[in-house]
Parts: structure tokens; C-alpha cells; sequence
């Protein structure tokens, strides 16, 4: 399987997510900042791996200062990583967990401080591959046998440290034996299901097939969609989903053909201290993305678009929220409190 991000000691090594699928490219950060520019650029992306990203930074920030500027550099290389993107609620979980352990050995010898925050983010790492396997185990028996699956952007390996979190209940259903395909919807702006999901899959010889985001009306109203699985960047209180844009016409689309629309995503992703997703800060990215693909201009010069990165299916066409500690279903606030709780 594909080595998403791993921490060396020459650095943190990402495979760049951004040449994908033509080129096969790896690139080392060195500094936080590097970090910070990689998750910006989109060389990672997909909340968990933001995520992890995200702590390496921070190990690499505690590696950077010393002295009295040790806590206000590491403050500081925080705000700079919590500043890339504001959506996927993992960057942040990510950047707290490892300033609660800075916080919890301060005073420490500034050698056994860098050695535990450095062992932290390779934990959160390593935690995140254990968390996708345990999230397929779940969701697997929810995937119909014999049938095609439908998935939205990328929440795969590439997404996360490994194995994925939609993807990885697809594998999960593959390994228990299951006969299914996949549909993988091209994800207009940025491509992730095109070159990202489609390649990943093809890499696992998993059945694969292409479509355009607008062809999954038709084929979710054929009868072979017999569920969709996507993954999630942030989830609130009430089972509302934040997810790559797009999902939420998917979402009611499947409602109307009563096709299951599961989300897949760790626990580090509910966001219990907003109520609704209508509080959920939604990315815009640069309208190049819309007017352009791969550079070459696909839209009249100087016309305005809009570029929203992400959408939020509201919790009524949810049918199940599946993490790695158990399934969650409607009505949400007790059980993702339950979930979340551990
Ligand atoms: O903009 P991206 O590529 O970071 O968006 C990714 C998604 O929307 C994924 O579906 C989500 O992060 C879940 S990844 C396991």
C-alpha cells in the first residue's frame, strides 16, 4: 500500500498528492513551515492526513527552538499549521493533542520533551492505520454483496496514514469477500476521485470505474449503487457532515433512489461543540481551480467563479455514521456522544 506520510530522520517525506496520478513524487519537509506549505498546496489532504501532517509539524517546530523561546516558537508554529485549512477538524485535534502533551511535560529536560513530542505524531500515525482497519471491521457488513459502491473525492489511503476511511470499509468488504465494484465520482474542482481515488484502487485491484460527479443522479436511479461511502472533514453535534463538495447532492440523490448513504470517518472528526453544521467554517479555494484544469483554461478569461471546498449534508440523509469505535445512527446526538466519550 502507499506511504501517505511518514516521519524520517532527514524529515517528514509526503508523497505529493498533487502530481498523482502522472507522476510518482516524494517530497521531504524539513521545518514546520515546509509542513504548513505541503498541507496548503494540497501535496496531503483529506482530514486524517492532515491531521498527522499537522503533528509532524509540530514535532519538527519543537525541534527548531530552544531555550527561553522553546513555548512561544511552538505556540507560534501551532497558529502557523492551524492557519492552512479550516475545515477538516482533525488539523486542529491534531495540533491540541500534541500541545497537551508539550503542556503535561514542561519542565522536562528539552531533550525528553523533542523525544516525546516527536513520538507522539508518529503515534497519531501509526493509531490512524489501526483506526481505519477498525472502521472497516464496522462497516464492511453494512456494504451489499454483489453490488457497486459509490464514493465521492478521495478517503483513502492517500487521505489518511493508511488504508482509508470510506475506502477502507470498501477494502474491509473486499477482504471479507465480498463481490463489489466501485463507482468513483471525478470530484470537480481538484480531481481527487480521478486521479486519486481511481488510481489507488486500481493499485489494490479493486474492480474500478470513472464517472463524472454528474452521472451519479443516473446511476444511483439504475438499481447497481446498492450504497454510497464517503468519508467526512467535520461532523457536529446533530450528525451533520462536512465532506469534499459535491456530497451533499450525492447524499440527497441517493435519498430520493433509497440507496444507504453511509460516512465513514474516525472519532477525532466529530466536532461535538458545534451544534449544526451551519457553523462549520467551509474553505474557498482560488477560483483558478474552476476555470482551469490542469492549467489549461476550460472558461472565458476574467469570468467570476466560485469555489467552495466543501459542502454539509445535513444528518437527515445519513443513514449511518461508521467509526472506529462502533456504527451511529439517527437521530445522532446521543450516540456520537457516546462514540466521542469512548
Ligand atoms: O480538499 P481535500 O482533498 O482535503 O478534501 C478531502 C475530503 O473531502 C475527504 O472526503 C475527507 O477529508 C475525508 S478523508 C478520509
Amino acid at each position: 500500500m502507499v506511504e501517505t506520510i511518514q516521519w524520517t530522520a532527514g524529515g517528514v517525506v509526503m508523497i505529493d498528492q498533487t502530481r498523482l496520478p502522472n507522476e510518482e513524487v516524494y517530497v521531504t519537509c524539513r521545518t514546520h513551515e515546509d509542513v504548513a506549505r505541503a498541507i496548503r498546496g494540497m501535496v496531503i489532504r483529506g482530514a486524517p492526513a492532515i491531521g498527522v501532517a499537522a503533528a509532524m509539524g509540530m514535532a519538527l517546530g519543537a525541534l527548531e527552538a530552544d531555550g527561553a523561546d522553546f513555548e512561544p516558537h511552538l505556540e507560534r508554529v501551532g497558529a502557523t499549521l492551524a492557519a492552512t485549512r479550516p475545515t477538516a477538524v482533525n488539523l486542529f485535534w491534531a495540533i491540541e493533542r500534541m500541545k497537551r502533551l508539550y503542556a503535561s511535560l514542561r519542565g522536562r529536560p528539552l531533550r525528553e520533551i523533542r523525544e516525546r513530542l516527536v513520538e507522539e505524531a508518529r503515534r497519531i500515525r501509526e493509531e490512524d492505520i489501526e483506526i481505519n482497519r477498525a472502521m472497516g471491521r464496522h462497516g464492511a457488513p453494512l456494504v451489499p454483496d454483489g453490488k457497486t459502491v459509490l464514493t465521492h473525492c478521495n478517503a483513502g489511503a492517500l487521505a489518511t496514514a493508511g488504508y482509508g476511511t470510506a475506502l477502507g470499509v470498501i477494502r474491509a468488504a473486499v477482504e471479507a469477500g465480498k463481490k463489489i465494484d466501485v463507482f468513483a465520482d471525478e470530484t470537480r474542482p481538484f480531481l481527487q476521485g480521478a486521479r486519486l481515488t481511481a488510481w489507488e484502487l486500481q493499485q489494490d485491484g479493486i474492480p474500478t470505474t470513472l464517472i463524472t460527479d454528474s452521472m451519479a443522479g443516473h446511476f444511483l436511479k439504475s438499481g447497481r449503487i446498492g450504497c454510497v461511502v464517503v468519508g467526512a472533514d467535520r461532523i457536529a453535534a446533530n450528525g451533520d457532515v462536512a465532506n469534499k463538495i459535491g456530497t451533499y447532492a450525492v447524499a440527497v440523490l441517493a435519498r430520493e433512489n433509497n440507496v444507504p448513504f453511509y460516512v465513514a470517518a474516525p472519532v477525532s472528526t466529530l466536532d461535538l461543540s458545534l451544534a449544526s453544521g451551519d457553523a462549520i467554517p467551509i474553505e474557498e479555494r482560488p477560483p483558478a481551480e474552476v476555470t482551469h484544469v490542469s492549467g489549461v483554461p476550460v472558461a472565458p478569461a476574467g469570468v467570476a467563479a466560485r469555489n467552495p471546498a466543501f459542502d454539509v449534508t445535513p444528518a437527515r440523509y445519513v443513514t449511518a455514521i461508521i467509526t472506529e469505535r462502533g456504527v451511529a445512527r439517527p437521530p445522532y446526538e446521543e450516540p456520537l456522544r457516546r462514540l466521542a466519550a469512548g
